[in-house]
């Protein structure tokens, strides 16, 4: 028996969103977006630029929060609670679902600390051991341990494009998330790198949930098991990838992945 489909088939949604509508001053960016997020899968989030994606990933964490002229409205749950509700404390929702950006964003410490950063400041370590222990845990679940294991102590700017986003999942977990949300996280890479990252992600799913946001269809159907397409910020369909991208039931699907329209 398929255990990935077997465990499709079980996935409960860890997050819900319904009826998310997105402003930026007047302008709308997301249109009564309904989506769910199964638990231990990947979903991909896919459509031509600027119709949405990176905006409707930030709801997730809050994280449009930080753009002053942004208005989230809609019901976005995680956990059984809403999570633009007002007593949400946001830096704690934050660390509970984590986020990768499309250009590796090391702090300007070693790569040690980068990966202490979290846990310091969560007061998640008992001890200097269990904090290195963390931060090691951390390197080996984002496949970078190996070759940093020797120079902890240089800086995370040190380390080449491919090693830096690794070092930034590395950060992201060390805080024990539940869901990473990825925003492009290869685009800045070589084939090489992005095939280590992919192979990464699919390992993860695991233990965390994953949102990634996509420019490359060939990415969307080789990592993920879920996807929605969006258009004009609409979301024009979503299941799974396997539908989406050999059976999909919207014209526009069709055109998009048949590159007619992007
Ligand atoms: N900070 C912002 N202020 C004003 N408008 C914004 C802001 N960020 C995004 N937008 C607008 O919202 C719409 C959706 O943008 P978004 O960045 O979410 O698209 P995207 O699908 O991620 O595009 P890309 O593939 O190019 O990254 C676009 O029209 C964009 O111009
Ligand atoms: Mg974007």
């Amino acid at each position: 028996m398929n255990t990935d489909l077997s465990k499709a088939e079980a996935a409960s949604p860890i997050m819900t969103a319904r009826n998310v509508d997105v402003f930026y001053g007047k302008k709308q960016a997301i249109d009564n977006v309904s989506l769910d997020i199964p638990e231990n899968q990947i979903t991909a989030l896919i459509g031509p630029s600027g119709c949405g994606k990176s905006t409707f990933l930030r709801c997730f964490n809050r994280m449009n929060d930080t753009i002053e002229i942004c208005k989230v409205t809609g019901d976005i749950q995680f956990a059984g609670q809403n999570i633009y509700d007002p007593k949400v404390d946001v830096v704690a929702l934050r660390s509970r679902i984590g986020m990768v950006f499309q250009k590796a964003n090391p702090f300007p410490k070693s790569i040690f600390d980068n990966v202490a950063y979290g846990p310091r400041i969560h007061g998640l370590s008992e001890s200097k051991a269990h904090l290195e222990d963390i931060v090691i845990t951390s390197l080996k679940r984002a496949g970078l341990y190996d070759e940093v294991s020797d120079r902890l102590d240089e800086p995370g700017t040190s380390l080449s494009g491919g090693q830096q986003q690794r070092l930034c999942i590395a950060r992201a977990i060390a805080v024990d998330p539940q869901i990473i949300l990825m925003d492009e996280p290869c685009s800045a890479l070589d084939p090489i790198a992005t095939a280590i990252i992919e192979n990464l992600m699919d390992s993860m799913k695991e233990k965390y949930t994953i949102v990634i946001v996509t420019h490359s269809m060939q990415q969307a159907a080789r990592v993920s098991q879920k996807t929605a397409f969006f258009h004009l910020g609409e979301l024009v369909e979503s299941g799974d990838t396997e539908t989406i991208f050999t059976n999909p039931a919207k014209e526009r699907t069709q055109n998009y992945i048949s590159g007619r329209i992007g």
